[in-house]
Order: structure tokens, then sequence, then C-alpha cells
């Protein structure tokens, strides 16, 4: 690979430890893809979590004295404020995500712990070129915002973030961005769980490729897409999909095929996503716990969860978990919603996500929840999927005798 005078520089460790170990990882990552060359980025995401893992390498960086050359934002951790308050998270677990979260501040990243970050606090533009790990987020600034990223580790996005730039590879070469997969959708999606179950079904079809899905007569929400891209890119490794006239970069799919006749099809009706549905399901016995917000729910949810709650009371036996950003809260905040929660029993809490080992509380027991990515990570004993408006009538309704 190609490198700079000042990049070799940096190998040399002429700008520190921090600096010299991120870069070492880039152009690992670089000569193990056959990349030419770095090439510069103007932001990145890192999906840091409370794990060990990163917390090795977060430290590492931060101790040799590196900073973030680009914003770089940062993924659900803990929520300090609020489980310091109200839940128990184990000491050891707690631990590492506190040093987890002051390594990060160190390096100089956005600390904005959320997993939708492409939608408020670090929104990359069409074409520009980032490096952004984290489910919905990669697929979803490859897709929807039509910036240009691979499909990036936490550790490969932060030392992205460090150096201002990545090995030019992959996705940010256009011949790479082709479509892989024709996806007919031949069932009507009614709603973000719809999107849910198709991105979960795509996933698990397509595995690894690019798919172009048609079949779609309605302008998808963001809540939408959002869900296709987190669910899609969980049960597979979709790091970028079209939907033809209502993605950015294709108008139609012979575009998203550059040309090419597509070889691979697939068809998606009712039956499948019903069958998706059903999978999902590990038990249907009395809940211990309701778990919204994976990945982070938007204010327009919030909202939704604090209409469906309105008088009406939580059942003191469950749990009721709404997970955001910051920034959410403090708009939902603002407009009631939270108080309207909390005043049923629910709770809204930030900078963390059930995917977290401070939950650990939870291994032992039955969660209800939207998302099939939270399901499929699996952090509790068992669990029930469905729509948010059959969480909150579990989570409210009489236990039966
Ligand atoms: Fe986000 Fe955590 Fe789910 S990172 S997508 S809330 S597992």
């Amino acid at each position: 690979m190609y490198l700079t005078r000042e990049e070799e520089r940096i190998l040399d460790g002429e700008f520190g430890e921090g600096t010299q170990k991120a870069l070492e990882l880039l152009v690992a990552i670089g000569d193990a893809y056959d990349s030419e060359k770095m090439i510069p980025i103007t932001r990145a995401h890192a999906a840091s979590s409370g794990q060990e893992g990163d917390l090795y390498f977060v430290e590492l960086l931060a101790n040799g004295g590196a900073r973030c050359k680009v914003p770089t934002s940062t993924n659900p951790v803990y929520d300090i404020e609020y489980f310091d308050r109200l839940f128990v998270a184990p000491k050891d677990e707690a631990e590492v995500a506190r040093r987890v979260m002051e390594a990060y501040e160190r390096v100089g990243a956005i600390l904005s712990w959320s997993c939708i970050p492409y939608l408020a606090e670090n929104i990359p533009l069409f074409g520009e070129t980032v490096a952004f790990s984290e489910s919905s987020a990669t697929p979803y600034v490859n897709s929807v915002i039509g910036a240009t990223t691979n499909r990036e580790a936490a550790q490969s996005a932060l030392a992205a973030g460090v150096i201002g730039k990545t090995p030019g590879y992959g996705l940010h070469i256009r011949e790479n961005r082709k479509a892989t997969c024709l996806v007919k959708v031949e069932a009507n999606l009614k709603d973000e769980f719809d999107y849910a179950l198709l991105g979960y079904y795509v996933g698990k079809k397509v595995g690894y490729g690019i798919p172009a899905v048609t079949g779609i007569t309605k302008l998808p929400q963001t809540e939408e897409l959002i869900n296709f891209c987190a669910m899609s890119n969980t049960s597979g490794a979709i790091s970028m999909f079209y939907i033809p006239g209502f993605t950015v970069e294709a108008a139609t799919v012979g575009e998203a095929f550059q040309g090419d006749v597509p070889e691979d099809k697939i068809t998606v009706t009712k039956r499948e996503l019903d069958q998706t549905y059903e999978e999902l399901q590990s038990t249907s016995s009395e809940l211990d716990f309701v778990m919204l917000g994976c990945p982070h729910y938007t204010l327009k949810q919030i909202e939704h969860v604090a209409r469906l709650l309105r008088g009406k009371n939580i059942r003191n036996d469950v749990a009721f978990w709404v997970c955001t950003s910051a920034t959410t809260k403090m708009l939902a905040e603002r407009s009631g919603h939270v108080k309207t929660i909390e005043n049923a029993g629910g709770h809204v809490v930030v900078d963390t996500c059930i995917d977290e080992p401070c939950w650990t509380a939870y291994k032992n027991k039955v969660g209800m929840t939207d998302s099939p990515k939270c399901a499929y990570y699996r952090r509790f004993k068992d669990v029930k999927v469905g729509r948010l408006q059959d969480c909150v009538e579990e989570a409210v309704k009489r236990k039966r005798e």
C-alpha cells in the first residue's frame, strides 16, 4: 500500500504511540483488502461499547495521546446518571463502561452514545467519504444518505477518526457499489415493524451482498429505513441496499445493477414475513420486562409510546424500558413525553442499550421487544417479539391467573 511521507512518520511514532497504533491498524486492513492508498474522510462513527475489547483499544489510543482529527461519534454504552440512581448494574461491568466513556472523552470523540448519530449528532451529506460502524449506521449512510463507508468495526472507525483517513477499498469504489441481488417485495408493508421483519428476512437470505428492493410503492419513513438497515445488517452483513426510486443513488433497477442483469433473485410475500415473525418468538410465558429502542428510538417513536401509555399503568411486575439518545430524550422531556411514560411506570434511558453488559440483571428473565435485532442478541432468557402496540398492551394487561 502506498504511504505518504507523513503517514510513514506517523508509523515511525513521530506523532505519538496512540496515532501510530491507529494507523498500524488501518494499514493492516488496507493491505488485507489490497487497497492502493489511504483516502481522507470527513467524519466517523465508532460503535463503542462497554466491553473489554473496546476498552482495550480506546485506552491504547487515549493513553498514547491520540485525538480525533475528524468528528467521531460514539455508540451506546451506559446511562451513568440514571443507573446510579435507579438500576443496579454489576460493579465490574459499570467500571468497564465508565472507563470506556472516559477514554472516548480523552480522544476527543463526540460523546453521543447513540446508535443513530446520522440523524442528529453526526450527519454525513451525499457524497461524503466516511467511516461508520454500527448495524443501522453503515447501510443508512451508504444507501439513504449516499455517503460512502465500509462496514467498519468500532476499532477501525475510531482509528479512521484519529487519522482522518481510511483505506480506499470496498464501498468507497463505485464499481463495488453494484447491487448483487434483486428482492421483489410482494407484501403490504404497513409500518416500521414490517420493515424490521423484511430487513431480518432479507439479511438472512442475502447474507453478504447489496440487495436492490422493488415492489415498495410508498416513500418509506425514516424509522422504517432505520429498521430495515439494522435488521438486515444483523441477520446478514448488508452494508448497502437500494430501493430504486426512493434511495438516492439509483433511480432504476438497471442503475442499481450498473447495467448488469440481476442473477440472484428472491421474492418476499406475507408468508415469509409471517414465518420470520414466528421464528423470532422463543416463549409465550409471562413477561418480566419490555425493551424498546433498538435501534435507539427517535422522537416520533417516543411520542408514539407516550400516546399509547397515556392514562395507563404498567404492571408492577413488568419493567418497561425505552432506550434513546440524550439529544432525543431532551426533546422528549420538553415535549412532555418522558413524563407521560414515567407516570405510567416506564423508564426512558439514554447512552445505553440492551446489548451492553450492564443489563446482565435480565439474563434469566423473559423480555418483549419490537426489535428482531434485540431478540437476536438475546441478552435474556426468552423473548417475544411484536409491534410496539403489542408490547405496550402486554405490559399493561392483567397477569394471567
Ligand atoms: Fe442500537 Fe444497541 Fe440495538 S447499538 S441497534 S440499541 S443493540
